[in-house]
């Protein structure tokens, strides 16, 4: 008889992954194991909305209906404790095993801790599940005082929302500016001064020399450069680390996340992996990357889903994400590592205006604040693999729209 597949991990690809499979036209079973007891949610609102509003509910990615609909097997509230490729079987936590066909590892990505001498202390929070935005929810609005470690993605939402509603917030990043592992200087410098504008004070260049408690609870943060800032909330928000234990424990290989092929496919035979845990070497760049975003999680479940019914297709998705930080959402499509050149267009005192990557003359992406047309195009031009000219790129959308219908009309041309 046939066992199937099963997908270990229920967040927004092993989700996709169920749901592609049946697209894709497989027969067999389709089990979904996920470690919460809720219906997998949407995660990119619980650093925003979801903080906000005290009724807020999880939305959820689909409906108990789907699953039973579509007759996939949902296994909430599961975890996988170890796993065999050769054998093709799986045991769970509770003691029981599964046997499979193919395995997808949709393992994610969990937040990384900052040890405290003395052991854990209340108040200090992270964001990754539901929950986390609960325990984030209900103390944010009982405390005056919030100390934000990490000035990424998470902690800026985070930071722009609590400060939104009245509380004082402080961020303490490591780096010399915000967002430095993802977006160039001249982005940072314009959240910083939006957030600093809005009542968030940054310190940047600086790290925790110290949290102190009281009676079990964060009561200050020292800073690196000595200074207490009282705090009866920490939001720990200094990144993330994959998942891989699973896969490892099972002899897979892994490097900063499971390896995966262009396919999805691990070292073992038969098991796959998609998403924030899986690395891979880049179609754009030739580099190794690991990407921590639902466009690649969802994307590399669809390719995941092709491959297990008998395609050969390499991933090819354009990567791209998006952040709402305060008045402003954040656009990014492209990789722009490498970039030797960046033309900005519009006007930052707008608060709104995109930045050009080029490496030589070909667009690497964009990142926007508040330009959602130039987000948009981005993702089609560098699908189609167009490159606008740079004095294009800084006349705005209606130039670039014009320059892309005008190179396709010549693509679509007779020779
Ligand atoms: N003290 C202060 N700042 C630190 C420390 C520290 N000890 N360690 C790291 N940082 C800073 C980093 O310099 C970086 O700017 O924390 C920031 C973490 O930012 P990210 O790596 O982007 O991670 P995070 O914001 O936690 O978001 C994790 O969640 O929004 C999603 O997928 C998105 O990749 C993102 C993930």
């Amino acid at each position: 008889m046939e066992d199937g597949v099963v997908i270990i991990g229920a967040g927004h690809g092993g989700v996709q992954a169920a749901a592609s499979l049946r697209e894709e036209g497989h027969q067999g079973p389709v089990r979904l194991i996920g470690d919460e007891q809720e219906l997998p949610y949407h995660k990119p609102p619980l650093s925003k909305a979801f903080i906000k509003d005290k009724e807020a509910k999880p939305q959820i990615l689909r409906a108990d209906a789907f699953f039973s609909g579509a007759n996939i097997d949902l296994l909430l509230g599961e975890s996988v404790k170890s796993l065999d490729p050769a054998e093709k079987r799986l045991t769970l936590a509770s003691g029981a095993t599964l046997a499979f066909d193919k395995a997808i590892l949709a393992t994610g990505s969990r937040p990384r801790i900052l040890p405290v001498e003395g052991g854990p202390l209340k108040g200090m929070l992270s964001l990754r599940s539901i929950a986390d935005a609960r325990a984030i929810r209900e103390l944010a609005y009982s405390v005056e005082d919030v100390v934000v470690l990490g000035g990424g993605f998470i902690g800026l939402e985070i930071a722009a929302t609590l400060a939104a509603s009245g509380r004082k917030v402080t961020v303490v990043e490591a780096q010399d500016r915000l967002l430095a592992r993802v977006l160039p200087a001249a982005i940072s410098s314009h959240v910083a001064s939006r957030l600093t504008a809005a009542g968030v004070r940054l310190l940047t260049g600086t790290t925790v020399g110290r949290i102190d408690g009281e009676n079990g609870h964060v009561a200050a943060v020292i800073t690196s450069a000595g200074e207490r800032i009282s705090a009866r909330m920490i939001i720990v928000g200094i990144g993330v680390v994959p998942n891989v234990e699973l896969a490892a424990e099972a002899g897979i290989a892994t490097a900063n996340g499971i390896r995966v092929d262009q396919r999805m496919q691990t070292s073992a035979p038969d098991v796959l992996a998609i998403g924030d845990a899986a690395s891979y070497r880049h179609w754009m760049t030739g580099g190794d990357v690991r990407l921590e975003s639902v466009q690649n999680a969802t994307d590399q479940a669809r390719l995941a889903a092709r491959t297990i019914t008998g395609h050969d297709e390499s991933y090819s998705a354009v990567p791209w994400f998006w952040s709402d930080i305060g008045d402003m959402k954040l656009q990014m499509v492209g990789l722009t590592g490498g970039s030797d050149r960046q033309i900005l267009s519009g006007d930052p005192a707008e608060n709104k205006f995109s930045v050009f990557h080029y490496k030589g003359d070909r667009l690497l992406g964009i990142e926007s604040v508040n330009r959602p047309a130039d987000h948009m195009l981005g993702r089609k031009m560098m699908g189609l693999g167009f490159t606008p000219d740079a004095t294009v790129a800084a006349a705005g959308s209606d130039a670039l729209k014009a320059a892309l219908a005008d190179w396709q009309s010549k693509q679509a041309a007779p020779a």
